[in-house]
């Protein structure tokens, strides 16, 4: 068999390690041939690609970001991207395509699925949204990372007496906000899928200084927004590829919080070093077997799905209805945290 496979999307911890699960899986126990496409999607709209051996996959499992670069460019950005690909698969020979990557690369592999490629999935990302699966690995990273700086930033806030509102990654979703902030015993945490009361948070916030605390932390999922007229409020934009450019809630958040308790407030915007460095354990094992199921896949013909965990096994689930919606955080998810903040 050959196999093509890319990242695509932004880059996510655990990448490497499926990109050699795959390898390992397909070169050794199958005797197949594996290449990587550059880029994402890219690589193989320009038939951009490296073959991956052994050696090329040498050294990798730790490592973050992927050794294959990513990008966020997709066939249906161009009027003939999907005849491209599937030109470009068939002169490479390609039995099949597993594609790793979050909503915008799992939509474009089951586009290429439905225009008859064979296609495997792999799902990933930090924001751990994707439907269909319990989790996508670079998560557990991501929420390590995050509850990591919590804690350091708990030390100097009451030092200084102030609010924090601390920015985490999640894109439309709540999911690092929610498990940063309940590990590291944040003070209030606010979530996309429930637009906050600037009201209640300010009570909340202050009733910990009446209380003689020194200081306050809150969790901002980056996608967060004010209640409907609760408070002025600049949501952003769309870059060129349609993804996010959000305006900032923690720096909004602070302004207002600062002008309402008469504390001293501040912003801290994780960003990007929630995504890089080294995976994971437990980001690792997940990866590693994504990509083996995925190989396993490949060689049953299984196509237009992608691997998913349930429980604690892995699993083939059709690539379709995982696109469809975002997996969000849950009421009562949300109604646990708060009660023990
Ligand atoms: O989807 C992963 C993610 O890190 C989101 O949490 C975040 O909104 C987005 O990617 C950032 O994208 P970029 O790296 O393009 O700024």
């Amino acid at each position: 068999m050959r196999i093509g496979v890319l990242t695509s999307g932004g880059d996510c911890p655990g990448l490497n390690a499926v990109i050699r699960s795959v390898v390992h899986r397909a070169v050794v126990d199958h005797g197949d041939e594996v290449i990587g496409f550059h880029d994402g999607w890219k690589g193989l709209l320009e038939a951009d690609y490296r073959k991956l051996d052994l050696d090329a996959v040498a050294g990798i499992l730790a490592r973050g970001g992927t050794i294959l670069g990513s990008s966020r460019v997709q066939p249906a950005h161009l009027v003939d991207g999907v005849e491209r690909a599937k030109g470009h698969v068939a002169e490479l020979g390609l039995d099949a395509i597993i594609p790793i990557g979050g909503e915008g690369t799992l939509k474009a592999a089951n586009l290429l699925a439905q225009a008859g490629l064979p296609i495997v999935g792999v799902p990933k990302t930090i924001d751990n949204d994707i439907a269909s699966t319990d989790v996508t690995f670079g998560f557990d990273t991501a929420v390590g990372v995050a509850t990591e700086a919590l804690d350091r930033l708990k030390t100097t806030a009451e030092s200084h007496q102030r609010v924090l509102i601390v920015e985490v990654m999640g894109r439309h979703t709540g999911w690092i906000a929610l498990h940063s902030g309940m590990a590291a015993g944040a003070h209030a945490i606010v979530v996309p899928e429930r637009p906050f009361d600037i009201d209640e948070l300010t009570r909340r916030v202050g009733a910990r200084f009446e209380a003689g605390k020194r200081f306050a932390i809150v969790v901002a999922a980056e996608g967060a927004k004010p209640r409907e007229g609760s408070m002025e409020f600049d949501e952003g934009g769309k870059d060129v590829y349609g993804h996010e450019r959000f305006a900032g809630v923690a720096r909004q958040l602070s302004v207002e919080l600062e002008g309402r308790l008469g504390k001293e407030a501040r912003p801290v915007i994780l960003g990007h070093v929630q995504r890089g460095g080294t995976p994971t354990a437990y980001d690792r094992v997940l990866a590693t077997r994504f990509g083996w199921h995925a190989v396993e896949a490949a060689h049953r013909g299984e196509f237009g799905m992608m691997t998913a965990l349930r429980g604690t096994d892995i699993t083939m689930v059709p690539l379709a209805p995982a696109v469809e919606t975002l997996k969000t955080v849950p009421q009562e998810r949300y109604e646990e945290a708060e009660t023990v903040l």
